[in-house]
């Protein structure tokens, strides 16, 4: 029987020395004498590498010519005890087979120290590096723990339309998608395109939330959650934005503001602590590679409770703080990340709730305060990122939701699907958008959002 392949984490891990394995992954390096020669080999389930030794009597300078830096092999030999300082194990190859040789002149990682701008660049390269390698596993872990969180909570996960009839926030952001030809579109009789004739017959776009949708099945299921891609045409040119990003949808009937800020601090606190549980190698090389208080800064998330205050009050804080803005503060505006980010880094030293804002700068589905100027909104404000979170208690009344549509200017047939649920059974209930990329961009402590997503879409980027 062929010997079964083994991952250089199981045999990192692996108590059984002395017996024959085979490991197969690229070559991060090979190194050595006359008499030896040492392979560094990677295989992505592990930050971490095995060496596999090769003693020269048993193989000619020739059969090693092509195991150089990005090579793939597959290497035989024996699980033994290492004799070497910084690492347990290490194999005594007996057999070496170059499965895919790399061009050393063209392979790119060895000449320098490549930095991350320029990774972007080479889509080959990226994911075999040990900072995206860790990202990636950082990354698989928050999903999984995602789905755990909401399955070991009885919520439901639901696959809410990516291509979308209507605009879900109500900003026009949207990707359009169409078939009609962009030369030539047909045009009906004042000229304008006729999109009775496009593919469904109608205007569609990618989808930029699965809140409406997920809020039907919330009507029905109870508690649910959506993880999907969403996109957003914004022009934002920053480390925060993405125009092509994950996002977790929890929405859950008969919870309110305050039930739905408990939801999202224990949620945020669970998938910080799963990734250090699950995570240790990747977050301690992140940690002592790019950013050496990364650890403090997920101890800071995991032992605080956030504190919750209102817009209003977060507005007086910021206008008597010593700190100079460059975009000025009053009540009625929109935060900005500098005013989010000083709340939370420089005032409570702690994650932030922000809660009942101004109508006018909220979304139309959030519920109207009694007093008829704020909605029940909460925003959560995390260091080094500001809004991490973003939802709110749902207008559960049909006429209140219709008048905010209004005067919104959201068009109200187009949502007649949306409305029913305030007409047929309606319910108090609440949810929030989490941002699958920030929430991974705080865990890894990387600097820029293009670098936590395998193919970024931003601004002028699309071409891999
Ligand atoms: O605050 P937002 O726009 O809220 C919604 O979309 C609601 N429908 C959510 C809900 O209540 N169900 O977006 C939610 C989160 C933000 O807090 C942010 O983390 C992230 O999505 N986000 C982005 N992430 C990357 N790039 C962008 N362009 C983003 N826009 C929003
Ligand atoms: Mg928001």
């Amino acid at each position: 029987m062929s010997l079964k392949r083994s991952t250089v984490q199981q045999l990192l891990s692996s108590q059984e020395l002395d017996r024959e394995v085979l490991v197969k992954g690229w070559v991060r390096s090979r190194r050595g004498n006359k008499y030896v020669q040492f392979i560094i080999v990677n295989d992505g389930s592990t930050i971490h590498t095995i060496q596999a030794v090769a003693n020269l009597e048993q193989f000619s300078e020739e059969s090693l010519k092509d195991v150089g830096n990005g090579a793939c092999v597959a290497i035989r030999g024996q699980l033994v005890a290492s004799q070497g300082k910084g690492q347990a194990v290490e194999i005594q190859a007996t057999e070496v087979t170059v499965l895919g040789k790399a061009d050393a002149e063209a392979y790119p990682l060895q000449k320098k120290a490549t930095s991350l701008e320029h990774l972007r660049e080479i889509a080959h390269l990226r994911p075999r590096t040990n900072t995206f390698g860790a990202v990636l596993r950082v990354r698989h872990a928050l999903a999984f723990g995602i789905h755990k969180f909401f399955n070991d909570r009885g919520f439901y996960y639901v696959h809410t339309p990516i291509i979308t009839g209507s605009d879900a926030e109500g900003a026009g952001q949207m990707f359009r998608v169409t078939t009609l030809p962009p030369d030539n579109p047909p045009r009906t009789e004042d000229g304008a395109i006729d999109y009775s004739q496009d593919f469904f017959g109608k205007q569609t776009n990618l989808t930029v939330s699965g809140q409406l949708e997920g809020e039907l099945a919330a009507m029905a299921l109870g508690s649910i959650y959506t993880f999907g891609p969403t996109f957003r045409a914004e022009n934002s040119n920053t480390a925060r934005h993405l125009a092509e990003f994950w996002m977790i949808e929890p929405e859950v009937a008969f919870n309110e503001l305050e039930e739905n800020m408990d939801l999202a601090e224990d949620f945020l606190q669970y998938l910080v602590r799963y990734a250090l549980e699950h995570c240790p190698d990747d977050l301690q090389f992140l940690n002592d590679q790019y950013d050496k208080e990364l650890l403090a800064r997920l101890g800071f998330v995991t032992d605080n409770a956030f504190q919750r205050l209102t817009y209003t009050e977060a507005v007086e804080i910021l206008k008597s703080a010593k700190q100079k803005f460059e975009f000025p503060v009053d009540w009625g505006t929109d935060l900005q990340s500098e005013h989010e980010r000083y709340l939370v880094e420089k005032h409570f030293k702690k994650p932030v709730i922000l809660t009942n804002y101004p109508k006018e700068i909220k979304a139309f589905y959030m519920k109207l305060d009694e007093d008829g100027r704020t909605v029940r909104a909460m925003d959560v404000l995390f260091p080094g990122i500001g809004e991490i979170i973003g939802g709110s208690q749902r207008e559960e009344d049909y006429e209140k939701l219709l008048g905010r549509m209004a005067d919104m200017h959201v068009p109200a047939d187009e949502l007649s699907w949306y409305l029913d649920t305030r007409r047929f059974g309606t319910a108090p209930h609440a949810g929030f958008g989490l941002g699958f990329e920030r929430l991974v961009l705080f865990v890894t402590g990387m600097s820029n959002i293009r670098d936590v997503i395998p193919f970024p879409r931003y601004p002028k980027n699309a071409e891999f």
